[in-house]
């Protein structure tokens, strides 16, 4: 989700305006997703590197998320959303770790779309700390390392309950990967759209999905 800040700037105001302004886009691009025919949605909301923002901008964004996750739960509840967040909660604030278990609790038996919000998320750090859990396990006697291949480490990713990207758009101009699901995005188609992530409309999430669909995906393989 990205352009926030220029979005902001080029009208004069702070940052965190344009992030205010983009979680009123992350509310529209959620209600949108069962007409488009999109089941899983995954947002990258704040990276491990995002850390290196000004103070001012890392309170602000905590705060909105703490008051994205208080003003949405209901509706997300009742509009059969399933919510889970991915990323390494360690360096998170308390309170909004608490507000992030209530709401994935809360909407536990919930399937008509399935978000995922990635916080304090990067994907190399998610290897490692994955492939740190499973030297545990080996270390422990519970699982031999020959037996160990690449379904096994996605078994340890914050994902493993969730399938692999099939398209990842990036807005705002930049055609960077910038640690977003490495490790699950290895045969994802990619779209990389000029517009800033305040003004991702419905229309243009819909029109890029359509696209999508047309294209032909082989995962390695030749034509039949
Ligand atoms: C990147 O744009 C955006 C972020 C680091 C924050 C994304 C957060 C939101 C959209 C807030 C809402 C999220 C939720 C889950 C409620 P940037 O600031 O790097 O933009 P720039 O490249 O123009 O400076």
């Amino acid at each position: 989700m990205d352009g926030n800040g220029r979005w902001a700037t080029q009208r004069g105001r702070l940052r965190l305006f344009g992030h205010h302004a983009g979680a009123r886009r992350v509310r529209e691009i959620v209600r949108a997703c069962p007409d488009i025919g999109v089941k899983y949605l995954t947002i990258f909301a704040f990276s491990t590197e995002n850390w290196k923002r000004t103070q001012t901008e890392v309170a602000g964004l905590m705060s909105l998320f703490r008051r994205y996750i208080m003003r949405e739960a209901k509706a997300l509840f009742e509009e059969g959303v399933r919510v889970r967040f991915i990323g390494d909660r360690i360096k998170l604030d308390e309170k909004l770790v608490r507000m992030m278990d209530d709401l994935e609790l809360m909407t536990a038996d919930n399937s008509k779309v399935h978000l995922t919000i990635a916080l304090n998320y990067g994907g190399r750090d998610e290897v490692a700390r994955a492939t740190k859990r499973l030297a545990r396990e080996v270390k422990a006697g519970k699982i031999d390392p020959e037996s160990v291949d690449g379904e096994t480490l996605a078994r340890y990713l914050d994902t493993w309950l969730l399938p692999d990207p099939d398209l990842v758009i990036r807005t705002s101009g930049e055609a960077r990967i910038s640690n977003f699901l490495l490790w699950q995005s290895a045969y994802a188609e990619y779209e990389f759209i000029d517009t800033l992530w305040p003004d991702f409309t419905q229309d243009i999430f819909a029109q890029i999905v359509g696209n999508y669909a047309e294209r032909d995906r082989r995962f390695g393989a030749v034509p039949a």
